[in-house]
């Protein structure tokens, strides 16, 4: 079968090569899967460059989420939403999941959008609930929200009853969060978010901030977060990890909150069907609907990851076969 490889680390442009490789060897446990549909993600670009916290040994196929269906064994013919394992991911014809991660796709749910409930989704869940205990009638603050983990934060915190404020680089990226719902939209690259928080809340700031950009954004999140509010460490699509002060956490009572969502696979994998089930009740509910922005065929996949990385997409960019 074919799949997209990268054979050296670079840029996705440069090093992906679109190869022969081996079938995937199902077997006990496991579930051999055609691809329908896969979700780009913002660590697909760094790991081909080498700089995303996995680091699969070369060659390897990228491709972290995807909506499928099983060719063999008792549950062939089903459409299932997962996450194939590195080094044999998912810009590939065909991947292998593990049956216990292989989640069903509610029925009205097409593929493309199924491939992108996965990653941004369960983050967002698990992030703004779990790990940063959003309460209803708090104040949201979601940067780069026009992204695929924006979008996702957006709909997940109108869901839980927050007043969302979002930041995204441009006009067009700013209609695309007021589209979704979020009450205050702030151009980031325009106007200092930081006085337009304070101006909005009062002078109390955001409760909650939800950074995947980190760098300059997470340096002036620490002047717009509430007394006793939570920075959740997302992400560094700016290319800079910040470092933060403590003196700073203690002097203003907030709270520095890491979120790695790949680790529930290994140290707490019953948050991630639970997580699922409770994604699947939302968007049956209306209140959830993957973004994409764009559906490519696979046969694009260096241009897309290319336009990924260059702040080129709007929410999730998915690629057919
Ligand atoms: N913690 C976790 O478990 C977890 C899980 C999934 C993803 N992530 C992280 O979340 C981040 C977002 O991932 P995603 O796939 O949803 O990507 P994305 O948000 O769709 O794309 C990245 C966005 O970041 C913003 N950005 C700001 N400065 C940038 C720069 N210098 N270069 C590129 N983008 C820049 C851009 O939005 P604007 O133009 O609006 O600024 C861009 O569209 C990534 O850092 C990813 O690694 C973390």
């Amino acid at each position: 079968m074919k799949a997209w490889q990268v054979q050296e680390l670079g840029e996705p442009q440069d090093v992906l090569r679109w190869v022969d490789v081996a079938e995937p060897v199902s077997g006990p446990g496991l579930l051999e899967v055609r691809v329908d549909a896969v979700a780009l993600n913002f660590p697909d670009v760094l790991l081909c460059r080498g700089m995303y916290q996995e680091r699969p040994p070369l060659p390897f196929t990228p491709g972290l989420e995807i909506c499928g269906t099983v060719l063999d064994g008792p549950r062939a013919g089903e459409r299932v939403i997962g996450g194939p394992g590195l080094p044999h991911g998912g810009l590939a014809e065909r991947v292998v999941l593990a049956e216990a991660s292989a989640f069903p796709v509610p029925d009205s749910m097409p593929p493309a959008k199924a491939a992108g409930l996965l990653i941004t989704y369960q983050t967002g869940y698990v992030g703004l609930h779990r790990r940063a205990a959003l309460q209803p009638g708090e104040t949201l603050l979601v940067h780069a929200g026009a992204g695929g983990v924006g979008t996702a934060a957006i709909q997940l915190g109108r869901a839980a009853g927050a007043r969302v404020i979002a930041t995204a680089g441009g006009p067009e990226k700013v209609q695309v969060c007021k589209d979704l719902g979020a009450d205050v939209v702030i151009d980031y690259n325009a106007e200092d978010f930081v006085a337009v928080v304070k101006d909005v809340t009062e002078g109390r700031g955001a409760d909650v901030i939800y950074d995947s950009v980190g760098g300059d954004v997470f340096d002036k999140s620490r002047k717009c977060v509430a007394f006793e509010g939570r920075i959740v460490v997302v992400g560094f699509a700016g290319g800079r990890i910040a470092e933060a002060p403590t003196n700073h956490a203690l002097v203003k009572n907030y709270s520095i909150v890491g979120l790695h969502w790949g680790l529930y696979r290994k140290m707490d994998p019953a948050v991630i069907p639970t997580t699922h089930a409770a994604l699947v009740e939302l968007w049956q509910a209306g209140l959830i609907d993957p973004l994409i922005g764009a559906e490519l065929p696979l046969a694009d996949a260096p241009q897309a990851l290319t336009r990924l990385a260059d702040r080129g997409t709007i929410g999730k960019v998915v690629l057919l076969p």
